[in-house]
């Protein structure tokens, strides 16, 4: 029986992923919930963020669903002990090198987005963001300059391996799909992002069927508002993914909205799944928050670990229905209950 990790976090991580896993239970499959603390709420449990019991779990478990990390408390803290170290823990521990942030415009969100409707018609995008490496796994530290100026840095980097690895990635996810990818980097300045190019233009020619273009991260912001709908897949390093993907998830409505898969293997491997959104201190614990990207999250789950396909499809569109019938959390414009927005959604699965 398949084992599903489940690690809510903190914040509204908790009250997004009851709703996820309901929607999970109600399916009807052979599966099996553990859960374990983790973030600030693994920090408050043993005094560490990403607790040894709960990464055990995560690499005994087929599968992981992932709520939020964050909490204001622990900012203060030294770096390995605040709760963002557990997420970027869970990614390398378990080598989840490939991030999948699909941002599609779901029919009657047209007008919850910030964009002109006419603008974000037909959105239907997937970011592929490069996750165990650049300028957040390089060292990083504080020295003094020569002058005695306090100086911070981050040393970014990428090896030809890691970039090969997240290129196929996107090309294969492209043949699946519209068969465009666009490669996103700042080649014009960093050396790093030219080694990406180069090695992203040599993967290419094993997918002649796929076309490809280069953009730098400045452009994409731009085109990502101008003609967002015009991308078909997206692939980019760990920081430039990170923002980008924010950003087109408003393309579509709501971050509210958009689910993620984080992956080891372009196919049958172990993964990590959970709503791109952050934790929200600002509204945790009042049930306003949006289930949707956690619910999201389990479609993927089922897809990509368990090739639950049929019923990862059942979730999508019962999410969809959902929405047509006028569910709305308020980041939607509208007025649902977190729990009240999962059962608009376990109404449609029936
Ligand atoms: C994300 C988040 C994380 C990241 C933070 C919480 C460390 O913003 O998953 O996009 O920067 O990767
Ligand atoms: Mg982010």
């Amino acid at each position: 029986m398949p084992l599903i990790a489940v690690l809510p976090g903190d914040g509204i991580g908790p009250e997004v992923t009851t709703q996820a896993r309901r929607v999970l239970e109600a399916l009807g499959l052979d599966l099996q919930f553990e859960e374990a603390p983790v973030g600030g709420a693994g920090y408050l449990a043993s005094g560490r963020p990403l607790p040894p019991e709960t990464l055990a779990l995560a690499k005994r478990a087929d599968a992981v669903l992932f709520g939020a990390i964050g909490d204001p408390r622990f900012e203060g803290l030294e770096r390995r002990l605040r709760p963002e170290a557990a997420l970027l823990g869970l990614r390398r521990e378990l080598g989840l090198f490939a991030n999948i942030r699909p941002a599609t415009l779901f029919p009657g969100l047209e007008d919850a987005s910030p964009l002109k409707p006419e603008v974000v018609a037909g959105l239907d995008i997937v970011i592929v963001r490069e996750l165990t490496g650049d300028v957040y796994f390089g060292e990083k530290g504080r020295r003094s300059t020569h002058e005695g100026l306090r100086q911070g840095y981050d040393w970014m980097g990428y090896d030809e391996a890691e970039v090969e690895r997240i290129a196929i990635v996107g090309f294969e996810m492209a043949r699946r799909r519209r068969g465009k990818l666009c490669s996103v980097d700042k080649a014009n300045v960093l050396e790093t992002s030219q080694l990406w190019r180069d090695v992203v233009g040599e993967v290419a020619a094993q997918y002649p069927d796929v076309e490809l273009t280069h953009m730098y991260v400045d452009n994409a912001a731009m085109q990502l508002v101008r003609r967002p709908a015009d991308f078909d897949v997206i692939v980019t390093g760990n920081l430039f993914g990170d923002v980008l993907s924010d950003q087109a998830s408003m393309c579509a409505g709501s971050i509210g909205m958009l689910p993620s898969a984080s992956l080891s293997a372009w196919s049958g491997a172990n993964g990590m799944y959970e709503p791109i959104h952050g934790s929200a201190p600002d509204i945790a614990g009042q049930g306003r928050a949006n289930p949707c990207a956690a619910i999201l999250s389990s479609a993927m789950l089922l897809r990509h670990s368990l090739g639950e396909d049929a019923c990862a499809a059942r979730i999508e569109n019962a999410v969809a229905k959902a929405l047509v019938a006028g569910a709305r959390t308020a980041d939607l414009g509208g007025s649902l209950t977190t729990g009240q927005m999962g059962d608009a959604v376990l109404r449609e699965l029936k």
